[in-house]
């Protein structure tokens, strides 16, 4: 076909300005079309306009290993709600699970050891798949974190566990004087929340560790922290029943305060999950039901973008494609929500435990799959196989 004879910067010029639906159908045309039109580089600007295609806002690609064009068709089964569920584990006591995802591997915490399992592709039970376990806690795991080289726990006992994911090696130190809520890691830095009312800084550097750098009274209970891409600032989620703003950005090095998110935060309104986009951006939810987006660029005072969960049900965890598309677990019947950044109205809702009352305390998705734990059982949504 004459059209593929053109150099390659003016054919991906030209199909620019094609949509998926003309692209699909050019690419039917002959060999060298449907070569040329699986490539990345064609997709990029349609992948970028829609949701969970693992192409962040700036452009960085999450998921290199599988073709954009791929992950183009996936998107639409998202965006439409098209998935196949399946319960992967279940248990027999209500317990509060918290989930990480890492390639084929999840960590699930269940009372006070942490499994970690591999998924299989094609779904299934995952009783027999247990590839490592992360003990020691004498309470329940109430977070953990996965670094690159480390699994960072923070139990009801007050310990924070840091195990060496390359060998057996663990250890514990007594971290706080009452639960340990809420724990993040980044780089050298470990930062954690607890009932307490304080927050307190480590380290993870091997000669130092338990060694606490900072304690930082916030005079709230602490159900939340997240660090800063840029490592400078932190920011915690307290309990809002004191009358201190529920959110507070910290500076890692000097632990003064450096601002309040918002001013208008009802009594109780308790911030249970945050996580950051950029150095500038993160989204936070919890008690008062909405999920809000805030710019630091911007204000602080006030958030950019807010989300109200349809249901008026507290909101206990949050991911984002770090793009367009946030995922939400509500506190009743297990509902996870897909919201479109761009929409003010929930995208799609999924309800995983209808006869139930429990939240969503925890879940994680990659571009074909989310997974979601409620008190007694673990989810998973595949948006590639549907059925
Ligand atoms: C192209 O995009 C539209 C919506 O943007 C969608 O409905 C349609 O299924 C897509 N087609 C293909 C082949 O991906
Ligand atoms: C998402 O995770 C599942 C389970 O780990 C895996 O089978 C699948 O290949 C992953 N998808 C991508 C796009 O990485
Ligand atoms: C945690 O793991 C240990 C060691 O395998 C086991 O004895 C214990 O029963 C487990 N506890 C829970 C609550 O699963
Ligand atoms: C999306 O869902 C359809 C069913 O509606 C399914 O046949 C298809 O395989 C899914 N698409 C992808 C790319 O997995």
């Amino acid at each position: 076909m004459f059209l593929f004879n053109l150099p390659e910067d003016v054919l991906l010029l030209v199909l620019s300005y094609l949509d998926n639906r003309s692209l699909c159908r050019l690419s039917q045309a002959c060999r060298r079309s449907y070569q040329f039109i699986s490539r990345d580089a064609v997709w990029r600007r349609i992948a970028k306009g829609i949701i969970n295609t693992g192409l962040t806002r700036q452009g960085i690609d999450l998921c290199p290993s599988i073709s954009l064009k791929d992950r183009v068709r996936v998107s639409h089964n998202w965006s439409r709600g098209l998935c196949r569920t399946e319960v992967l584990l279940k248990w027999k006591i209500n317990l509060l699970p918290w989930i990480q995802l890492d390639c084929d591997v999840l960590y699930l915490s269940q009372a006070a050891n942490i499994s970690a399992y591999h998924l299989r592709a094609q779904g299934g039970k995952l009783q027999n798949n247990r590839v490592a376990l992360f003990t020691g806690h004498q309470e329940d795991v109430c977070r953990f974190i996965l670094t690159d080289t480390h699994l960072i726990s923070a139990g009801g006992d007050g310990k924070i566990i840091v195990h060496d994911r390359g060998s057996e090696y663990s250890i514990a130190y007594n971290g706080h004087k009452q639960e340990v809520n809420c724990i993040d890691s980044k780089g050298d830095v470990i930062v954690s929340g607890s009932r307490d009312r304080t927050a307190k800084i480590w380290t993870l550097t091997s000669d130092r560790l338990g060694e606490c750098l900072h304690t930082i009274p916030t005079y709230d209970r602490v159900w939340s922290v997240a660090i800063s891409p840029s490592l400078c600032n932190f920011v915690t989620g307290t309990a809002c029943c004191e009358n201190f703003a529920p959110l507070r950005i910290w500076d890692t090095e000097r632990c003064h305060l450096v601002s309040c998110l918002g001013t208008e935060f009802r009594r109780g309104a308790g911030v249970l999950d945050i996580v950051y986009e950029s150095p500038f951006q993160l989204l936070t939810c919890g008690y008062d039901t909405f999920i809000r987006y805030w710019d630091l660029r911007v204000c602080t005072r006030k958030c950019v973008m807010e989300w109200e969960e349809p249901h008026d049900s507290a909101l206990y965890c949050i991911k984002t494609d770090k793009n367009h598309m946030i995922a939400s677990g509500s506190s009743y019947y297990g509902v996870v929500r897909l919201w479109d950044k761009r929409q003010t109205r929930c995208l799609q809702m999924f309800q995983l435990a209808p006869t139930t009352s429990s939240p969503i305390y925890s879940l994680c998705f990659n571009t074909t799959h989310l997974y979601a734990a409620v008190a007694s059982v673990l989810y998973s949504l595949n948006f590639r196989t549907v059925k």
